[in-house]
């Protein structure tokens, strides 16, 4: 652990006896207290459902300041990576700690582009699916299937294999999220171009077909690169905290990759686009916007606002404001003067941001309230929204995979619990039972 030992300690005092549990410093953000020996010590546990307050892990990559509304990877705002690098940029800062060279950024971009093809075998998994079977279900299965392609990159105690993998991770997820969509339309899948940069190679995978040219915009590429740029990574969320536990029992990496595409997919997570989009639709127009905040404000309607609130961002999720900017490009670009869908979206924003309720709960636009009204822009259907969402993820999911398996300290994770069931009782023949 490189956090700095802090000479000072928390006490903790159950009847009358006393513990000192160590702190911890990181560079920035929250102190933390050490209970790794706290049940060896006291036969105590912790209790943190949900673990809004516990830390699972040391870690170098992001940091989230949620008040402030900061986001930073590897120590650089995300306002600047957006605006400055592209998302391969960003994919080798997350992977490897700084920014790249010219030469590092070209041998990085040269490799993950020798890898975007699939094993020409998987095309036939498509087959076996329904066309109407959600990407996401395609996804999960398609990137769990590469650990049934790629043996020679499953083996996790191997840096070389361990590179390989995360390489391939990165370059193939594009290919398969295209291949599930053009599966789910019917047309022919479209193989990756080795002359096209990696988000204009996914944009001509999705929306290319064999009977004629087809030219990627260059402002929508630019656009969807900087939207993957911000949905990259975010520290300990669910999806990611899923793949290090997975990862935590050895599993090898696509696996891990697998299981946090699961995760993603819950609307309470990466499936929140999706369903912000159908929300704005089901509103349809700004009169109706009173309806459905009074309803998220209702206790006894499960009905939330999607793109609202987050775990950590009691401020302005920062990727949002950058969302709702490249949401005015991308529609000005197309030509597509007003978005009925955009105008409820901003006056929803404004209504709840001025809304008691909202502000009292520090309520405001994450970073899937804008994405799914300019992801649909483009042309992408709205049950592909995840999808982009976990292609972009890939590189967090994988960063944070690399760095727990090389932590020396790293093991299994193994959670305990507070057991409020039966207590030990003997079995009751069934002829006795009533
Ligand atoms: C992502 O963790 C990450 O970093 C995730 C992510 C990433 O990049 O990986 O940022 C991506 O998942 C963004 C979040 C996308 N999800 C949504 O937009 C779904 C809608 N939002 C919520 O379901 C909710 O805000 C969560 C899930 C995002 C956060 O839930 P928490 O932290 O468990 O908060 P909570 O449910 O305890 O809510 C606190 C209070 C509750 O009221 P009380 O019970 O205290 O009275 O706020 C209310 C909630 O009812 N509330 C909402 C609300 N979100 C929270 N009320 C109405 N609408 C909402 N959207």
């Amino acid at each position: 652990m490189d956090a700095t030992a802090n000479t000072a300690s928390a006490k903790l005092t159950v009847g009358d006896k006393s513990w000192d549990l160590p702190i911890h410093d990181g560079t920035i953000g929250p102190q933390v207290v050490d209970i790794s020996k706290l049940y060896g010590q006291t036969g105590l546990f912790t209790y943190d459902p949900g673990f809004t307050s516990t830390a699972s892990c040391e870690s170098k990559i992001t940091y989230i300041d949620g008040d402030e509304g900061v986001l930073l990877y590897r120590g650089y705002p995300i306002e600047q990576l957006a605006e400055n690098g592209d998302f391969l940029e960003t994919c080798y800062l997350l992977l490897y700690g700084e920014l790249p060279t010219p030469a590092q950024k070209a041998d990085f971009d040269f490799s993950v582009t020798r890898h975007t093809m699939v094993h020409d075998q998987m095309n036939r998994f498509f087959t076996g699916f329904r066309r109407d079977a959600h990407p996401m279900a395609i996804m999960v299965a398609c990137v769990g299937a590469l650990s049934a392609f790629y043996h020679d990159s499953t083996d996790i105690s191997d840096p070389q294999q361990r590179l390989i993998a995360s390489i391939r991770m990165i370059a193939k997820m594009p290919t398969l999220a295209a291949m599930a969509y053009k599966y789910s339309i019917g047309q022919p899948f479209i193989y990756p171009k080795n002359d096209l940069d990696y988000t204009a190679n996914f944009l001509n995978m999705c929306f290319a077909v064999p009977c004629e040219d087809y030219k990627v915009s260059p402002t929508l590429s630019k656009a969807l690169d900087k939207i993957f740029i911000l949905h990259a990574d975010h520290e300990q969320n669910a999806s990611t905290s899923t793949v290090r536990l997975a990862g935590s029992s050895g599993a090898n990496p696509f696996a891990c990759i697998a299981a946090g595409v699961a995760c993603l997919w819950g609307p309470a997570h990466g499936g929140a686009n999706e369903a912000a989009l159908k929300m704005l639709t089901e509103i349809g127009h700004p009169e109706r916007i009173p309806e459905f905040v009074n309803r998220a404000k209702d206790k006894n309607d499960p009905f939330r606002l999607m793109g609202f609130g987050h775990r950590v961002y009691k401020n302005y999720d920062p990727r949002a404001k950058i969302m709702q900017q490249t949401c005015h490009e991308v529609l000005s670009e197309l030509g597509i003067k007003d978005d009925p869908l955009l105008d409820v979206a901003i006056e929803l924003e404004r209504v709840a941001l001025h809304d008691e309720y909202f502000i009292e709960k520090k309520l405001y636009p994450n970073i899937d309230f804008y994405s799914g009204i300019t992801l649909k822009a483009m042309g992408f259907p709205t049950d592909m929204f995840t999808v982009l969402f976990a292609l972009a993820r890939t590189v967090g999911w994988i960063g944070q995979w690399k760095e727990m398996i090389e932590d020396p300290s790293q093991r299994i994770g193994r959670p305990r619990q507070l057991y409020t069931g039966a207590e030990r009782r003997d079995y009751v023949a069934m002829a006795k039972r009533k």
